[in-house]
């Protein structure tokens, strides 16, 4: 089979979040079970464009209403991520540094979109399936579907991918003169709640429609930022996919990020000299259990309470644990966690900002992962966590949920029910006396490093929704 992935992020081209590492991932798999999987990106102004050779395969005009923009289809030379890459350059709105947050993010990802139609239009492809991810690329079965100029992809089965229902892309209709023309009968497939929303709209236009994790597409009926009527009728074509991780990746048996390689056989040794490394790297102490936060310093995340849950168990703890956070995102969070270094210095810190390595040294090192998540469609940090035998403190939602089962519950994780700093610092309560019994703890930790979540497993569920979809 043919498969088009149409993504704002792709890892390592351009990461914000999971989505990136999805989409940087899964096609990959998808190759390596024989079928051509291209992953089209907008062409930003990162390391990855900058230092990669591309070649142009095409070039052409799309109008944005009165605008009209020229761009350029790049391909990635040697197919060095697994899979074709293509970037479609629109200067004007992508070359960049960053992904989102612009104030015409509007324009770039309707544009990136109309760009993506036209190119495999002029150029005659009709692949057998466009997978398409959140609402950055939501417009498109709608185009495919409604849109006359784009009739003859009308039998191309489209596939939506939601990685998080809480952004939808939703703008007025008086940017509907953006979109290429269609019959005024067809603007409900585009509307919900009086707006254009690219999100609902994909819902309702795609053939099929799969969150990441099971639990999710359950949550999203009861919480979906408005969407939940739409998610509940739209339900017999909805599927929830767990994600896999990358384990060629993320293996700290091969990982060249870390200080110390480490298996199953060696993880004790391994992972304590990991732990020295970073402790020394962030003026920790290695004799005491090292509990991390990874990730965006967002609500969703629950990252609004770490100050107080961290200041609540380093009182409460003196001198008896080290806490270690890596993230970026709300500059009060940020504030909040930077002040804290100045009281707890020596068993607590900080690093503000996004790093990927220093992510996998982190993983390599720690002994707990903080993920007190309010909202988590499937959460991939966690199976990091699993896999470089790091124990998982999660909140029971979403992917957590279908993830992590409590050792209470004869599982190998610690899990509670609730964002609240009650019940993360009770967490941290049994993860202390966990780790103070250390047959069990480093029993615990042998176990985790044997679970399978590698795509392996999940890109073959993929292949087989594509099959029922071409065989319709
Ligand atoms: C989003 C979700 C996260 C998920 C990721 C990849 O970032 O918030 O839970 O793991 O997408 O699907």
């Amino acid at each position: 089979m043919e498969i088009v992935h149409i993504s704002a992020e792709c890892y390592p081209v351009a990461k914000v979040g999971g989505l990136a590492d999805v989409v940087g991932a899964l096609p990959k798999y998808l190759t390596k079970l024989g079928h051509l999987t291209k992953v089209v990106v907008p062409g930003y102004d990162t390391k990855f464009s900058r230092e990669n050779e591309f070649v142009s395969v095409h070039q052409g005009l799309l109008k944005l209403g009165w605008f009209q923009f020229s761009y350029t289809v790049f391909k990635e030379k040697t197919n060095k991520l697994g899979f074709e890459l293509y970037l479609i350059a629109i200067p004007e709105l992508f070359d960049r540094p960053n992904v989102y947050s612009y104030e015409d993010d509007t324009e770039r990802f309707t544009a990136f979109q109309v760009a993506f139609l036209n190119w495999i239009t002029e150029t005659n492809q009709i692949p057998d399936i466009i997978h398409c991810h959140d609402h950055h690329t939501g417009l498109i079965p709608f185009m495919m579907s409604h849109a006359p100029i784009y009739q003859h992809l009308n039998r191309v089965p489209t596939l939506l991918t939601i990685h998080n229902g809480q952004y939808q892309g939703w703008f007025g209709f008086d940017k509907l003169h953006y979109l290429p023309k269609v019959s005024s009968s067809r603007l409900g497939f585009l509307e919900w709640n009086g707006m254009i929303n690219p999100l609902a709209s994909a819902i309702k236009c795609a053939w099929k429609v799969t969150t990441v994790s099971p639990s999710y597409l359950d949550e999203l009926s009861e919480k979906a930022n408005g969407l939940e009527n739409l998610l509940r009728f739209e339900r017999p074509k909805c599927l929830g996919i767990l994600n896999g991780i990358d384990s060629e990746v993320w293996n700290p048996d091969t990982d060249e990020m870390l200080e110390n390689k480490y298996s199953i056989k060696n993880a004790k040794v391994g992972k304590a000299k990991n732990k020295k490394f970073l402790c020394e790297q962030f003026n920790l102490d290695p004799s005491k259990p090292l509990f991390t936060f990874i990730g965006r310093l967002v609500d969703e995340k629950g990252a609004d309470l770490l100050p107080e849950i961290c200041s609540i168990a380093l009182n409460r703890n003196p001198n008896e644990i080290n806490i270690l956070i890596l993230g970026s995102g709300d500059p009060y969070v940020e504030h909040g966690l930077t002040q804290l270094t100045h009281f707890y210095g020596g068993n607590y810190n900080t690093y503000i900002g996004y790093n990927e390595n220093l992510a996998h040294k982190i993983y390599a090192g720690a002994d707990y992962l903080l993920m007190p998540s309010r909202v988590e469609p499937c959460g991939l940090n966690q199976l990091y966590a699993l896999r470089y035998g790091t124990i998982p403190i999660v909140r029971r939602t979403g992917g957590l949920k279908d993830t992590v089962l409590d050792i209470g519950d004869g599982g190998f994780g610690i899990c509670h029910d609730h964002t609240s700093v009650y019940d993360v610092n009770h967490s941290i309560t049994r993860a202390i006396d966990l780790f103070n019994d250390t047959k069990q703890f480093d029993s615990i930790r042998k176990t985790i490093m044997q679970i399978d979540h590698s795509w392996d497993k999940v890109a073959q569920e993929y292949v087989e929704v594509y099959q029922s979809l071409k065989n319709n």
